[in-house]
């Protein structure tokens, strides 16, 4: 629970780094930030409002590791046009990733076309995105059939149930894309066994489709990850590159298609979901049972942490967040992190090897394969929302100004 000083400090410290005018010790995140701004020509020519950042990084020091950071910079809207005049980019499901993917190719000029299920979700939405049947949406084998590289963004279980479908339309020249390693890494539970004689490529924005979307329209661009599974014309790496860019990356980081799921699998089941969702329904809870208000519990639980704490966190780091607090906050919060990880990291040891061994993504198929996994997953929802924390969020939430 924070105190009156903690709030006090945080909001003096916090204000003190944003009106500061000394420069910052030179940090990643600060390097990051200093960058020139100028109109891209892909926007200039789509009209967009956007902004292409000048960046100039290229060998960074990740805590005493060295890593090669690929950047937007490398390829300007006209070499990215030049790049692919001879492709026919085939962007097969439009969901989350699809629609943010697909939006940005369509405005850095390229020739960029849908496949969907017709007259499902998916086509109206893609309608409503303004794109248009028989021109650049189209069912989804026709789309294939047009493409030289096939942008499977459909879901995971859908890349496995059509996949028997989808194989012999990969004939040879054409690149084979995925935003996920899962369907190839787990072959023999997805049965999606590539073909031998193709490409096939990763670019994993490290984001929701719809964050994908946001950044590329500020004209900043989201950190990607990209990974080479199959290289059979040398030309696999570079293509992963100009792609990621393409679809509206700033940073693209090398890994392997394994690695990138593994950690993805094991990330949204930790910190990025699973875990802090479990973190926060004990920490209500107990509030609760010690007979604190619901009030009180949630926004010691989850409002402050989202609207204060954590975004300082994401921009300066845990030491400056240590640093801008009270004495006293920070004395209990630096006492309890080890009891926490040593209670926390048997768990996490755990889930990593299900996520390696296959449990996590047979897991994944099995639920959402099922006919009706969309009524079971609405009802799981139900649940979460009915559960008192989000419902006193939801009233929380309404006291905020842009709510009222
Ligand atoms: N979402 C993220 O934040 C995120 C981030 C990074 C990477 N990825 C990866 O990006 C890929 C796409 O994920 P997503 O979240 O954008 O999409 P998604 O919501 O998981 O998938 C939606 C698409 O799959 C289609 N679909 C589902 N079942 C189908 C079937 N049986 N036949 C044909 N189409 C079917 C849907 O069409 P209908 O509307 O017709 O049902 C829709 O177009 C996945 O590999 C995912 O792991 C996602």
């Amino acid at each position: 629970m924070a105190s009156k000083t903690f709030k006090q400090a945080l909001r003096s410290s916090t204000l003190r780094q944003l009106t500061s005018t000394v420069p910052p010790k030179r940090t990643f995140v600060t390097v990051l930030s200093k960058t020139r701004a100028v109109k891209s020509p892909a926007s200039r020519a789509s009209g967009i409002a956007s902004t292409q950042q000048i960046r100039g990084i290229k060998n960074i020091d990740f805590a005493g590791e060295k890593e090669k950071v690929w950047e937007r910079q490398d390829w300007p809207a006209e070499k990215l046009l030049e790049y692919f005049k001879n492709d026919t980019l085939a962007l097969i499901g439009y969901g989350s990733q699809g629609h943010g993917q697909g939006l940005n190719l369509r405005d850095n000029g390229l020739n960029v076309i849908i496949g969907v299920r017709k007259n499902g979700a998916s086509w109206k939405e893609a309608q409503q995105d303004g794109w248009v049947p028989g021109k650049n949406l189209f069912e989804v084998d026709e789309a294939i059939s047009k493409g030289t590289i096939i942008m499977n963004l459909l879901s995971d279980a859908a890349q496995s149930e059509t996949w028997p479908a989808i194989k012999p339309q990969l004939t040879k020249d054409k690149t084979l894309y995925f935003s996920h390693g899962f369907s190839p890494v787990f072959k023999d539970k997805t049965g999606v066994d590539v073909p031998k004689d193709i490409d096939v490529i990763l670019v994993a924005p490290k984001g929701s489709g719809r964050t994908v979307r946001s950044l590329f329209r500020e004209g900043r661009g989201i950190n990607s990850s990209f990974a080479v599974f199959q290289d059979v014309t040398g030309k696999a790496e570079e293509k992963a590159i100009a792609l990621g860019v393409a679809v509206g990356s700033g940073y693209l980081y090398k890994t392997t298609f394994e690695k990138e799921v593994y950690s993805d699998l094991y990330g949204e089941r930790g910190c990025l979901m699973g875990g802090i969702h479990g973190m926060f329904l004990a920490q209500y809870e107990v509030l609760r049972e010690r007979g604190h208000s619901p009030s009180e519990a949630f926004n010691e639980t989850v409002e402050e942490a989202t609207q204060s704490l954590y975004p300082l966190i994401g921009a300066n780091g845990m030491d400056w967040m240590y640093a801008a607090c009270s004495t006293t906050a920070r004395r209990g919060a630096i006492d309890w992190t080890p009891k926490f990880k040593t209670a926390l990291k048997p768990v996490f040891n755990e889930l990593y090897d299900r996520v390696k061994d296959g449990s996590e993504t047979q897991r994944s198929l099995d639920y959402n394969s099922a006919p009706d996994y969309r009524e079971k997953y609405e009802k799981e929802m139900q649940e979460i929302r009915d559960l008192e924390i989000w419902r006193a969020g939801k009233a929380v939430r309404g006291l905020r100004p842009e709510n009222n």
